[in-house]
């Protein structure tokens, strides 16, 4: 067993830092405060060669690793989660999906112009009556010839009016005896006639990242543009997840590490009766927790991207790794708040944007109440984790990519 990174996971991680730092910092909190978020961050990220993390080098990814994606994952989110939702959308849930799941023509196809970041992918599972009941969505694709015509709508969708194209999941057969086998998974280009976006207002956290819904009225896609064989599109759909969640457990030990940051740096220079509150045991403990939660949460995550770079299937780790990050977050974002006092209450300090932020990562790709239920099914013996008839090329990415 060897738990060290690698000198190109730690130029990675420089990288990504600097990233955060210099282009989703600035003017962050005012973004944040107007609900706005910033045109340029995907055409930045692109250039940068992030949207390209984690795919291979034949499609003109970064042909790095997976830990790799995990590693920006955690960076991004160090600075702002709207960063890491893109890197979540993008690269977990459409990239990494269509690399499992696509032909060699349709990976021919897609990936590379999604590797260079001249064009962004997002996710379409959920919709305004099936959430964590993905198995119930109605969003209708009939067959009608070569095509395919899509009817419905899905809601919380990241970028949803950025993205170009979407990896979104309808019923194909409504029919089906098994409701999971009845549905299929398709690539959907927003230009497509019948297809709009609308953003939604009023979030709580995630401010400076766009979310919204979009609709399909006779939307036309073609059968080329279907993922995987017509009746796997829950499948599809579940693996997509398996990356989505990868990606924010990394995000979530991001914001732990901000919290952390911050908290230290505070208690340092904020004193009571003469000496800092880092001299304080009960302020000792916050932080304590806050090191203690990286530290799980990195080995956590790590361990998952190893899982993926040798091709084991890992359903069970990841929404272990989801779940105990996520709620790690949240405790280290009150905690920070904690330390930080009334000042901690305001925008003045990144620790409340960070407590919004984190809520978020509770609920969605899989709320807190799904994971415990899975890892209470799998340790009771009800759910099985036998090996993926489809998993994503191992690396060093060869030929099979
Ligand atoms: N990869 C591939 N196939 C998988 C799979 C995986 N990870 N997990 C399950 N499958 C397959 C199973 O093998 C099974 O196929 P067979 O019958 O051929 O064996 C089939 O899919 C059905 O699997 P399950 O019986 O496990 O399905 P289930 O009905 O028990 O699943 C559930 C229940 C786990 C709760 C699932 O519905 C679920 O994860 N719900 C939560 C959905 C979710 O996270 N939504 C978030 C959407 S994204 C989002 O939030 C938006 C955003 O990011 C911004």
């Amino acid at each position: 067993m060897d738990f060290s990174l690698t000198r190109e996971h730690d130029m990675i991680r420089e990288m990504a830092r600097k990233f955060a730092d210099q282009e989703i910092t600035p003017g962050l909190a005012e973004r944040d405060r107007a609900h706005e978020s910033d045109p340029d961050t995907l055409r930045k990220m692109g250039a940068a060669g992030l949207l390209g993390i984690g795919i291979p080098g034949k499609y003109d990814g970064s042909d790095t690793d997976y830990i790799s994606l995990g590693i920006v994952c955690e960076e991004l989110e160090r600075g702002d989660t709207s960063a890491r939702v893109v890197m979540s959308v993008h690269s977990g849930l459409h990239c990494l999906t269509t690399l499992q799941w696509g032909t060699p023509e349709q990976k021919m196809r897609w990936l590379p112009p999604l590797a260079r970041g001249e064009k962004v992918g997002a996710f379409g599972l959920t919709e305004p009556d099936a959430g964590s009941d993905a198995v119930n969505i109605k969003t209708r694709a009939e067959r009608s010839g070569d095509e395919y015509i899509l009817n419905g709508q899905k809601t919380w969708i990241s970028l949803a009016d950025y993205a170009d194209q979407f990896l979104v999941v309808a019923v194909t057969d409504p029919n089906a005896s098994n409701k999971a086998k009845g549905m299929s998974a398709f690539i959907v280009n927003r230009h497509t006639p019948g297809f709009s976006s609308r953003a939604i207002k009023g979030k709580l956290g995630v401010r400076a990242g766009n979310t919204g819904e979009i609709f399909f009225d006779n939307v036309r896609v073609s059968a080329a543009d279907r993922l995987g064989e017509e009746g796997d599109g829950f499948k599809v759909a579940m693996s997509a997840l398996d990356h989505g969640r990868y990606t924010v457990a990394a995000g979530a030990v991001g914001i732990i590490t901000a919290c952390l940051e911050a908290s230290v740096r505070y208690a340092n220079d904020r004193k009571v009766g003469g000496e800092p509150i880092g001299r304080k045991q009960l302020v000792q403990q916050m932080i304590a927790k806050m090191a203690q939660g990286r530290d799980i949460g990195r080995l956590l995550y790590y361990q998952v991207g190893w899982m993926k770079n040798v091709g084991l299937r890992h359903t069970r780790e990841v929404s272990l790794a989801k779940w105990t990050n996520c709620n790690t977050a949240f405790e280290a974002a009150n905690d920070a708040i904690e330390i930080h006092g009334a000042y901690g209450f305001t925008d003045e300090f990144p620790v409340e944007r960070h407590f919004r932020n984190s809520r978020g990562a509770v609920i969605y790709e899989g709320t807190r109440e799904i994971h415990q239920l899975m890892q209470a099914e799998y340790a009771l013996g009800y759910r099985s984790d036998r090996p993926l008839d489809r998993v994503l090329p191992t690396y060093p990415f060869g030929e099979n990519a």
